[in-house]
């Protein structure tokens, strides 16, 4: 594939939105006159060459002092500094935009990296952009674009891509650039998979073998369970984790990092009820997806992930409550009471009850339902305003509250006045 142009690569640039597009160019501006050059590298590069809208993150490799370009950039666009390592020569700055997420803008001073041992984190140095590049995983991602500004303008200057990584796109080939990759990083196993999943790639045969000797090797038994889990969350934040999923699976890499869980039929059906689901149906996210996938897993699968990894509150919480929510699901139907579904929903979380409406499409209605009108449900008296109704405090205060919450969710009380009424009437008759 010939190279691109200046005026090709523009055209790409010209794809960004504006507000991005404004960044840049006084990224670009500022990097002229404190550091050397600019360059937008990464997946942005990618993206924008698969004519796919840019995420939030934005990868740019500089000649030079990395975290002082940040901090100007940070000055000039009112942008907020999170992040500085001044060791390894990073910055990141969060900047707002009118509309949408804010952008991360990661300042790497371009650099070569050494890796020790298998797994180890790399020992860096600066170095020209073209020896960055070098360092990278696959092909796509070792392109860069020469960000430049003329006034207001982003201009692109050169492009590089020594690797062929516009030709590999143009093929579907994923393409390890080292035969060490691996083994020095393991995650880019589980990069490789996510790129591979999300671009529809298919490995090359020299990154197929190589893939096939990281796993024969365990070379991924070497991340610490941090690691691997980032990896895993990043997993659930595709567009499609179950297709990861399966091509995990086609890999051979699912045992090694989620062992007892495999794509079948029925988790694709209900990935593809929520993948598919209308704007008004309950929400998804990472957690509900990872609820999804793992729905099926007994509970001394579950409780094995949860010893294996350090997952967050709510999902530990989530993958204990999985084998109950899907013994709840044929109880769920249509004929019960507002309050009898309260009872039997209210002990799981929001996300847990959402797996539960896409894994379970006869439950599906009471689900939309409980989430919609019935956990929102406002008490309509609260303890102080019982206490003021001659309430001591104590238990039958509190069964007071739930049996309260009840008559409302059922309609039989809908005011604040009808249910003091109601707590009157209780407490005149007692039992
Ligand atoms: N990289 C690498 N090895 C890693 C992590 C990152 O070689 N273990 C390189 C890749 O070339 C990648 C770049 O560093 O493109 C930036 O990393 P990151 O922002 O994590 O990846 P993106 O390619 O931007 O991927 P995504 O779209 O998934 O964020």
């Amino acid at each position: 594939m010939p190279p691109l142009s200046r005026d090709s690569a523009d055209q790409l640039l010209a794809r960004l939105p504006v507000e991005l597009r404004a960044a840049l160019a006084c990224a670009a501006r500022l990097a002229a006159v404190r550091a050397g050059r600019l360059w937008l590298v990464g997946g942005m590069v990618r993206d924008v060459l698969c004519g796919m809208p840019p995420g939030r993150d934005v990868d740019l490799a500089v000649e030079g002092d990395a975290p002082a370009l940040a901090r100007a950039f940070a000055a000039a666009t009112g942008g907020r500094l999170i992040a500085t390592h001044a060791a390894f020569g990073t910055a990141t700055v969060e900047l707002a935009l009118s509309a949408g997420p804010a952008l991360l803008i990661d300042f790497a001073g371009s650099r070569v990296e050494r890796y020790s041992q298998p797994a180890a984190l790399p020992e860096v140095q600066p170095a020209p952009i073209e020896d960055d590049l070098l360092r990278r995983d696959f092909s796509v991602s070792a392109m860069a674009i020469e960000l430049r500004a003329e006034g207001d303008q982003l201009r692109a200057g050169r492009m590089l891509d020594p690797f062929g990584g516009r030709a590999d796109l143009a093929t579907s080939r994923l393409r390890l650039l080292h035969a060490t990759s691996l083994r020095d990083d393991p995650t880019r196993l589980l990069r490789g998979l996510r790129l591979a999943a999300r671009l529809d790639l298919q490995p090359d045969p020299a990154t197929e073998a190589q893939i096939q000797e990281a796993l024969a090797a365990g070379y991924l038994g070497l991340l610490s369970a941090e690691r691997v889990l980032a990896e895993l969350c990043l997993c659930l934040e595709e567009p499609r984790p179950d297709a990861v999923l399966r091509l995990a699976d086609a890999w051979g890499v699912t045992p090694q990092v989620l062992p007892g869980l495999s794509w079948n039929e029925a988790l694709a059906a209900r990935s593809t009820r929520l993948a598919t689901a209308p704007d008004d149906g309950p929400r998804g996210g990472p957690l509900v997806w990872a609820g999804l996938l793992l729905y099926e897993l007994d509970e001394a699968q579950c409780a094995a992930i949860a010893a294996r990894y350090p997952l967050p509150a709510e999902a530990s919480e989530l993958l204990r409550h999985l084998p109950a929510l899907r013994a709840l699901a044929p109880r769920l139907d249509g004929t019960l009471a507002n309050s009898t579904v309260d009872r039997l929903l209210r002990p799981f979380s929001v996300a847990a009850i959402t797996v539960l409406h896409y894994a379970e499409p006869a439950a599906a209605a009471v689900t939309a339902h409980y989430l919609r009108a019935v956990r929102p449900a406002r008490a309509l008296l609260d303890g102080n305003d019982l206490q003021r109704l001659g309430l001591a405090p104590g238990p039958a205060l509190g069964r007071m509250l739930e049996a309260l919450r009840a008559a409302t969710l059922d309609g039989d009380v809908s005011s604040r006045e009808q249910a003091e009424a109601w707590v009157r009437q209780r407490l005149a008759t007692p039992g």
